[in-house]
């Protein structure tokens, strides 16, 4: 069996010292259990360099053969940088306008009202009017113009519609515009204007360029680390023009940033195939973060003999059927100074691949073949990490917890029928083994419990049911505590992610009981999320807040073919807010 991996950003000491539960007690009577290496130590170890020179590793060889890996494509990198200089006077390869229905009213000569747009227009000879006339571009969400001009600073200007009383996600439609043309026209260098910006308090400028830069940078993101070849992203620079400048708007533009490399995180982690991204590579991905963020993070792995002593009956039941073995994933991140007033866990459903086990996934729609992104909780709950190992959030305590694993068939596969033990000591009859799901969160949500947490957040592709309820872009929320409800509601609002509550309807548990244990694993197909999210709170404590997130439906678009990143900036925000800065 692969050496457990226990890294701490000190020694082991600080991180045995950190428990404040009766797991402590186990961890210091049984030695054996874990030990604690190095950072460059553990880096060494867990990598090399494959014949082509990429970074491999050794759990990832085993996995696939080594002859599938994934690209070392360096991170495309942009560079936002707010001027204080006119429209007119800049210089570069498209200057791209967000105008609302109203900025484009014009007076009785036919010319803008709006200053912004009537001074480039003149210095355009009226190109502008004529072609929003011609084009009937009114300013509408989504429409968009471009020109190709000759003799002046700007090779192309463009204006993007922002539709009526324009809001955080139309800023972020307009970054996402701005990326595809500078894709469609290979511009390298961007300037984004606002026509009304005037009319914005310094506060609301700052918050619409870091929006705009949000939707640049995940817009112009291609994941092309499992093509052969990829061709080179040109834009990497967006000047913002008329929306302050100075450090308050740095600090923003920053935040951005960061947050968005988590949630490019999440998605490479939920695009990565199964027989790449295995628990043992996903608790790899974890053990990177905490040593890049090694000041506020310490990170600990438990194999499954480790999580045999935690009694974690329902989770390892899940993992038994798999020739990859399961990794139960802990970050903790503590503030760099200053006191904790506030615990909270962020619980990710990790999932590397459902097949549904013997109660297999047949027939069309069952989307078998998408099932690697049944870890979608787990990277949100990782882009998170990444995100506020950069942010560094004073005066909260956070833990991320993924009890990871693969649900397969073979001969020491779970049984439908069989009884499983979870780590609360509740008893569980198996009657459907594809609603493994809510088996492997039972054992994460009493491990967070046992942290002495505050707040639980839990985020799962729990149930194709939820899909049927909200469609495929609204994530469901289940809680029974309304303050922590709106919490993540406000925090969801935000980060520009959609959720809506459906209620924990109590009756409906009748459809859980078993005979011979203390529950079934799945009710009847009615209210299937409803009877999900009851079974997750038998292993909730008492005196702990918890909300669950079914994003069985947003974590991936059909249409791009791709993981969103779903949850990440919600769960950013969220913590944020609890924090005390
Ligand atoms: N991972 C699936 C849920 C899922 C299905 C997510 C389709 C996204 C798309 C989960 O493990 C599952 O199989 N749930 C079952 C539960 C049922 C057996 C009660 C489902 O939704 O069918
Ligand atoms: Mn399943
Ligand atoms: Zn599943």
């Amino acid at each position: 069996m692969a050496a457990p991996i226990r890294l701490t950003s000190s020694s082991s000491v600080t991180l045995l010292a950190s428990y404040s539960s009766s797991i402590f007690t186990k961890f210091k009577t049984k030695p054996h259990l874990g030990f604690s290496i190095s950072l460059n130590a553990a880096a060494n170890q867990l990598l090399f360099c494959s014949p082509r020179g990429y970074r491999m590793t050794h759990a990832l060889a085993k996995a696939n053969l080594g002859l599938t890996y994934p690209a070392q494509i360096d991170s495309h990198k942009i560079s936002f940088t707010p001027k204080d200089i006119d429209l007119v006077e800049w210089k570069g390869d498209i200057l791209a306008v967000g105008v609302t229905e109203k900025d484009m009213t014009k007076d009785e000569n036919s010319k803008f009202q709006n200053v912004v747009l009537k001074n480039l227009d003149s210095q355009l000879n009226g190109l502008l009017s004529e072609v929003s006339r011609e084009e009937d571009f009114t300013g509408k969400a989504g429409q968009s113009t471009i020109l190709r001009l000759s003799g002046l600073g700007t090779k192309r200007v463009s204006l993007i519609g922002l539709g009526n009383g324009p809001t955080g996600s139309s800023y972020r439609s307009l970054g996402e515009s701005v990326a595809s043309l500078a894709k469609a026209s290979q511009a390298n260098n961007v300037a984004v204007a606002v026509a009304s910006s005037q009319e914005l308090t310094p506060e609301l400028m700052h918050a619409t360029a870091s929006a705009i830069a949000t939707g640049t940078l995940l817009g112009t993101y291609e994941d092309n680390r499992f093509k052969s070849e990829s061709k080179k992203l040109g834009l990497n620079s967006v000047d913002f023009l008329g929306l302050g400048a100075g450090p308050e708007i740095e600090k923003k533009l920053k935040y951005s940033q960061e947050v968005c490399s988590g949630v490019i995180l999440g998605k490479e982690l939920v695009n990565a195939p199964p027989n790449v991204l295995t628990p043992e590579v996903l608790a790899e991905e974890a053990v990177k973060i905490a040593s890049t963020y090694s000041d506020v993070f310490t990170a600990t792995i438990l194999d499954t003999e480790q999580c045999k002593e935690l009694k974690m009956g329902s989770f390892l039941a899940v993992a038994a059927a798999s020739e990859n073995p399961p990794k139960f994933i802990h970050l903790c991140y503590k503030p760099p100074t200053g006191s904790v007033k506030t615990k909270l866990a962020l619980v990710g459903k990790g999932l590397t691949f459902d097949s549904g086990g013997y109660n297999i996934k047949t027939g069309p729609g069952c989307l078998i073949e998408l099932m690697k992104f049944d870890m979608g909780g787990s990277a949100a709950v990782l882009g998170a990490a990444k995100a506020l190992g950069q942010i560094k959030p004073p005066g909260v305590e956070v833990h991320f917890i993924v009890a990871a694993c693969e649900n397969m068939i073979s001969g020491t596969g779970m049984r439908p029928g069989d009884i499983l033990t979870a780590s609360n000591g509740k008893t569980i009859e198996v009657n459907n083994t594809d609603a493994e799901g809510r088996l492997t969160l039972a054992d994460a949500l009493v491990f967070a419990c046992n942290q002495g947490v505050d707040k639980i957040v839990d985020l799962a592709t729990l149930t194709g049911a939820c899909i049927v309820a909200l469609g495929p872009s609204i994530a469901g929320i289940f809680t029974p505590n309304d303050n922590l409800a709106k919490e993540v509601v406000a925090a969801s609002e935000v980060a520009g992610e959609k959720l809506w509550r459906l209620p924990m309807e109590e009756s409906y548990w009748d459809s859980m009981k078993s005979g011979v244990a203390d529950m079934v694993n799945t009710g009847g197909r009615q209210g299937g999320s409803i009877t999900a999210a009851l079974f997750l709170k038998q292993f909730i404590g008492e005196n702990v807040e918890w909300l669950h997130i079914d994003m069985a439906g947003p974590v991936w678009n059909d249409k791009k073919k791709a993981a969103t990143g779903f949850g990440v900036s919600t769960l950013v925000e969220w913590v944020v807010a609890n924090s005390t800065s």
